[in-house]
């Protein structure tokens, strides 16, 4: 493939091959949607009239480790983008290396916070040097998809850089990461409204995200950049949720106002999402406006596609209203995927938290170590999950946390649950004893903050000193819990496990076993009767339950099942039933309409 000119913004319209072009973009994550579906629902943006796929690219997931890159299977960007040219789209990039997302600490790897003076998002060498070798690998992977070769059409720089603002040469830094190293394709930034004020740089086109009609916007953005192509690059189709809050529903038809509006005026769209899909395992982001709220696994968004990849109302609306801008009759949907409520399983075996602790890695330490600088994962700290934090007491009395929780800890005495501290709760009475008493923790990082200024202080586990009665507490054993694929399997292979379903051990992992007959399908795993925690399907962590909602379902994609024997485990904290369910459809809860919200809590 060889095109003479790939897209350009030298007027006030889009011209892409030396023809004028029209973004109809939508916004799918490769990273929130099994591999196995990505055809599926590229398939589905093709047929509703899109012509342009955007994706972040989380670094988080592509450095796990400092220095160790992967970019395979879940992770393969190189097959996503190929897949999205073979659809005929177009795609717009967003590499970050920040990208929000509701995704834990926005993208950015968890052991950049090992150095206690980290500037993220900034010029600060600690994170120059970080991105550059980041970029060294992620570069060679993008520049041959760019349009001389593939579908690449531009490239946005950093993400709402403008709401951050802390550093002038940092934008200028990221550009040039990218053109140095031979990105030659237009670059975008993208800002809401508060952020465009700060935003931008020479050469560089910006866009707007909103999700309201608002022109005094649009013209703002027309202001501020004459004779420049106008492109909405989030228009947000719905919304995220919170734990303990409500879903968000964004009514079709107040949506299709808008996206009507926008298109009749000329201006360029990317819908975010157009697909949200699923934050699987611990990789929820959390909102810290005064008040830490961390969000649900679903990704729903109350996207054209719905998290299972349902066509929803929304989506028919949208594709008659696209139907108009293309001279061809567009393609037929694919066929829906068929779903079973499967038979409820019975819970066989159960294996205590405290059996567990063999199959983690430890350590030993005078004084609490935050997660991300215990000295695991070769050294690059524990990222993600639990970590048990346990010393000896001679007494009981009030232990102080001083606030020094990330985010939430279950204490026990001797094993028996004492009480629960966290960002409201700073005091817990301790019971006396004969001697010396273990002292437990188990702290649960429910996910980083992924916007705002507090992306520095995103350090989990325990950050300081706790106090019992007056006096830090000393002598730590820590265990890493991050519960991943390795972890699992050591467990599953244990003797320990035990059936006897009497008087289970919580907090534990709970194991049942779901026969497929015939082949996979989607499903909803409910836990009604649980409390809180995770679930794992055949080592595969689907993410996080809590019964508190407003998410009360877990999506199970098909591909990750197989024919035959399925194993699944529930990691409790809080309070167990002996079965586990599954539902054809997810059930929503309470949900509150965007439109209701102030506008403020959506720039
Ligand atoms: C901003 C960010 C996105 C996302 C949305 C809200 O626009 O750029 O990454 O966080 O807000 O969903």
């Amino acid at each position: 493939m060889s095109r003479v000119e790939g897209l350009r913004a030298n007027s006030s319209q889009f011209t892409l091959e030396g023809e004028p072009f029209r973004i109809l973009g939508g916004s799918i994550h490769y990273f929130r949607v099994p591999r196995a579906y990505w055809e599926d629902r590229l398939l589905k943006m093709k047929a509703c009239g899109l012509n342009t796929l955007t994706t972040y690219v989380p670094w988080n997931l592509h450095e796990p480790e400092r220095g160790a890159f992967n970019f395979q299977d879940q992770l393969d960007l190189k097959a996503y983008v190929g897949l999205a040219a073979e659809m005929g789209l177009w795609v717009i990039l967003r590499p970050g290396p920040y990208i929000c997302a509701e995704w834990d600490l926005g993208g950015l790897p968890s052991w950049l916070l090992q150095d206690k003076g980290m500037q993220l998002r900034t010029t600060y060498p600690g994170f120059v040097d970080a991105v550059n070798l980041y970029f060294d690998e992620l570069v060679p992977v993008i520049k041959p998809l760019m349009v001389k070769g593939g579908p690449i059409i531009a490239v946005q720089v950093e993400n709402e850089y403008g709401s951050y603002a802390r550093d002038e040469k940092y934008m200028p830094f990221i550009q040039n990461c990218l053109r140095s190293r031979g990105i030659t394709e237009l670059l975008l930034t993208s800002d809401n409204w508060e952020g465009l004020r700060y935003a931008g740089m020479e050469g560089v086109l910006k866009t707007i995200n909103l999700q309201r009609l608002s022109f005094g916007a649009i013209h703002h953005l027309a202001d501020l950049q004459p004779q420049k192509p106008l492109m909405v690059m989030e228009y947000w189709s719905g919304w995220f949720d919170v734990w303990g809050e409500h879903h968000h529903v964004f009514h079709a038809h107040d949506m299709l106002a808008v996206v009507s509006e926008i298109l009749t005026r000329g201006v360029s769209i990317n819908l975010y999402m157009f697909h949200g899909g699923t934050s699987f395992d611990f990789m929820n982001g959390a909102m810290d406006f005064g008040t830490y709220k961390p969000q649900v696994t679903s990704y729903d968004y109350d996207a054209p596609l719905s998290e299972a990849g349902d066509c929803t109302t929304k989506y028919q609306l949208l594709r008659n209203l696209l139907s108009q801008y293309h001279s061809e009759p567009l393609p037929g949907e694919p066929t829906p995927q068929e779903r079973r409520a499967y038979d409820p399983v019975a819970v066989q075996q159960h294996l205590s938290l405290w059996d567990s602790l063999h199959f983690t890695c430890q350590c030993v330490s005078e004084r609490p170590v935050n997660m991300e600088n215990l000295p695991v994962n070769n050294n690059s700290g524990q990222s993600y999950g639990y970590t048990l934090y346990e010393t000896t007491i001679t007494s009981g009395g009030t232990l102080n946390s001083r606030n020094n929780i990330r985010d939430r800890a279950l204490v026990f005495v001797d094993r028996q649950f004492a009480g629960c501290l966290d960002y409201k709760t700073h005091e817990l009475a301790l019971p006396d004893g004969a001697g010396a008493m273990t002292l437990s923790l188990l702290v649960e990082n429910c996910g980083r903050v992924n916007y705002g200024k507090a992306l520095d202080e995103q350090r989990k586990g325990i950050v300081g000193d706790i106090l019992l009665n007056h006096t830090p507490l000393t002598g730590f054993t820590i265990f890493c819990l991050d519960m991943k694929p390795g972890f699992m399997k050591r467990l599953m292979s244990s003797g320990q496990w035990k059936s006897d379903f009497k008087s289970p051990s919580i907090p534990g992992f709970f194991q049942a076993r779901l026969y497929v007959d015939g082949p996979p399908r989607d499903t909803f795993i409910r836990l009604p009767g649980w409390g809180k925690g995770v679930v794992f399907v055949n080592g595969q962590n689907l993410g996080r339950h809590w019964c508190i909602g407003p998410q009360l379902f877990l999506y199970l994609p098909g591909p990750w099942l197989r024919s035959g024997e399925n194993q699944i485990i529930v990691f409790e904290e809080q309070k167990v039933d002996d079965k586990i369910l599954f539902a054809e459809n997810p059930d929503h809860g309470r949900t509150i309409d965007v439109y209701k919200l102030p506008f403020c809590t959506l720039l």
